[in-house]
């Protein structure tokens, strides 16, 4: 596919496997049948190439979130906005910053989005769902045999007011998980006038229905106050570094939450949430999730634009009692 940004792309020719490597700054990416080798000016990184592609993935998905997102606990991307993304080796690794092995280098958003986004559509197997829950698809591994899959083009989903398009059997299944699980509307009398203004949406049937896993989409907006439902299932490929208070709400399931220290990666705590537990984070930290089920997760942000800017100057709150002047 031939997209305005091919031309900030450095491809080589494909490898005896089929699959193409890529140039970005000082890094080289290269695929071989298992793994990611990455290949940046202090020597190179491997990752296993599914979890690789899992968490470009939702970095594209969600154009670089809000801060850090790690891919694992050495390799990852931090956003800083209009400055651009900062893309880096072992810099938030305690093990990697004392041996002095730490690189990083920033890049403008579209240069970064673009290259991602080549890789995805040269090493996404046909039969490999990046989105999917592991049960639910096929294997990353071995040599090109066509592709992508088509789910690395679905854009995700933002409303600005409360989502009104019904989810139906034949766009959107109830997932395998959730059969049986039942939604139940409640009523709504709206004069006719208003009709277009109103909607009504069971939640627990729009997220039954929910096509991906790990993937916070935006369902209401109040001013900057963003409910992002997702549901979850096995590990979150990414691990995320807040630049801001963020907040989780359990809706059901079981999720399992590793925390460590945002800026080294040593381990803080480990949370086991169950549902009804709603669980505030401080910007400092990072966090991983697993849940041993398919589980409906409600993470509140805080979309602010002006944060950004805040952040930048470090003005803004740390903890969640701070944002509510509560400490
Ligand atoms: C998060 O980093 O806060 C996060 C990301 C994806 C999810 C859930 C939480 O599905
Ligand atoms: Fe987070």
């Amino acid at each position: 596919m031939v997209t305005e940004t091919q031309h900030l792309v450095e491809a080589q020719k494909a490898n005896e496997l089929g699959y193409k490597t890529f140039r970005l700054g000082g890094y080289t990416f290269e695929r071989n049948a298992y793994f990611t080798v990455i290949h940046y000016p202090g020597g190179e990184y491997h990752m296993p190439v599914g979890e690789f592609l899992r968490a470009v993935q939702r970095d594209i998905g969600w154009n670089f979130f809000y801060g850090m997102v790690k891919f694992d606990q050495v390799f990852g991307t931090f956003n800083f906005y209009d400055n651009g993304v900062d893309m880096f080796v072992g810099k938030y690794n305690d093990a990697w910053q004392k041996a002095g092995k730490a690189y990083s280098e920033m890049f403008p958003n579209e240069r970064i989005s673009a290259t991602f986004k080549a890789i995805l559509e040269d090493w996404v197997p046909p039969d490999f769902n990046p989105w999917a829950a592991p049960r639910e698809t096929g294997s990353p591994f071995g040599r090109k045999r066509g592709g992508p899959h088509p789910a690395i083009f679905r854009k995700r989903i933002v409303t600005k007011t409360m989502i009104k398009e019904p989810r139906t059997d034949s766009t959107h299944p109830v997932n395998e998980a959730f059969k049986g699980l039942q939604g139940k509307d409640g009523e709504m009398k709206i004069k006719p006038e208003f009709r277009e203004r109103f909607g009504l949406l069971n939640l627990y049937d729009y997220l039954a229905r929910n096509d991906v896993t790990w993937n916070p989409e935006i369902v209401s907006a109040v001013e900057y106050s963003l409910f992002c439902p997702t549901t979850e299932e096995y590990i979150l490929p990414i691990t995320h570094g807040n630049d801001r208070v963020e907040w989780f709400l359990l809706l059901n399931g079981q999720i399992s939450m590793e925390i460590r220290d945002r800026d080294t990666g040593v381990l803080r705590a480990y949370l086991h949430m169950k549902p009804g537990d709603c669980c505030a984070m401080p910007a400092d930290i990072s966090h991983n999730l697993w849940a041993p089920e398919r589980s409906m997760l409600l993470v509140w942000e805080n979309g602010n634009p002006e944060l950004p800017e805040l952040i930048r100057l470090g003005k803004t709150p740390t903890t969640p009692l701070q944002e509510f002047g509560l400490s």
